[in-house]
């Protein structure tokens, strides 16, 4: 199976000309199952005002951007994952959405909301879902989310085989070392989608990333430079979780001496 990423510069509220470079890039690609696109990738991210970010926002159901990405699934028989800035009633979150042919399978809100982003965004209440595209189970995680070792765990736990991880990464080169290491103890494809350009005083650090479940980077971009990758993928390789003939990834765990982590 083929997945990978689009690393591109979104422009600040700009949303037809945003929407107009991922429809070009993604038409850019030949053959690809799955596609993962940056965090917040239609508006921009680093937002004057919440009432900007509100202006900027669409629903996920029955909203025009998630129905413009339905119909490219649909053409190119794939499945894509974006980073949207979601309305919901009134409230703001900070949200992947996984889209295929038929409609949307579904969509994660982030939890660990970054710097001001908890000015603008609710933090995420579906906790971490794994959506079964019969062919591969996705876990989604977006950008800061990266930091905490509990994420990447649950998501192993619940039978992910890919982690997509739409990302606007401002932390020079700190998530890029990280994203090997956390497919390799969980023996997971990672598909970091970051985007490149700068915000105000926000530079975003590009580098988007695919690493294997050995902890191998299987593709990576460049700081700073538009460009999608494609790479093929094993999944039988995520779901091999022996680390010797004796060890066991997750058979092994000892979660009665845990139980720490269930505290606050
Ligand atoms: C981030 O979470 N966008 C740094």
């Amino acid at each position: 199976m083929k997945t990978g990423f689009v690393q591109f510069r979104p422009i600040l509220g700009d949303v037809n000309a945003n929407v107009e470079a991922i429809d070009r890039l993604v038409r850019s690609v030949e053959q690809v199952d799955l596609l993962v696109l940056p965090e917040l990738c239609t508006t921009g991210y680093n937002f004057d005002s919440k009432e900007q970010a509100w202006e900027l926002s669409e629903p996920i159901h029955d909203g025009t951007f998630v129905k413009h990405l339905v119909s490219l699934c649909r053409e190119k028989k794939m499945h894509i994952v974006a980073g949207i800035n979601e309305r919901d009633g009134d409230k703001l979150y900070n949200s992947a959405v996984l889209v295929g042919p038929t409609g949307v399978v579904g969509k994660y809100r982030k939890l660990h909301l970054f710097m001001n982003e908890k000015d603008i965004f609710q933090p995420g209440d579906l906790g971490l879902p794994v959506f079964d595209l019969g062919w591969a189970r996705i876990g989604l995680l977006i950008c800061f989310d990266w930091i905490f070792p509990e994420v990447w765990r649950i998501l192993a736990l619940e039978g992910a085989d890919i982690i997509c991880h739409p990302s606007n990464l401002v932390i020079p080169g700190l998530c890029q070392r990280a994203v090997p290491i956390n497919a390799l103890i969980n023996r997971m494809y990672v598909v970091t989608a970051n985007r490149i350009g700068a915000e105000g005083d926000l530079t975003f650090t590009g580098l988007s990333t695919i690493a294997d479940p050995n902890g191998e980077v299987i593709a990576q971009a460049s700081p700073e430079d538009e460009e999608v990758a494609v790479v093929d993928i094993d999944v039988a390789l995520a779901r091999d979780k022996m680390i010797t003939p004796r060890n066991h990834l997750i058979n092994d765990r000892r979660p009665q001496e845990y139980r720490r982590l269930m505290e606050p």
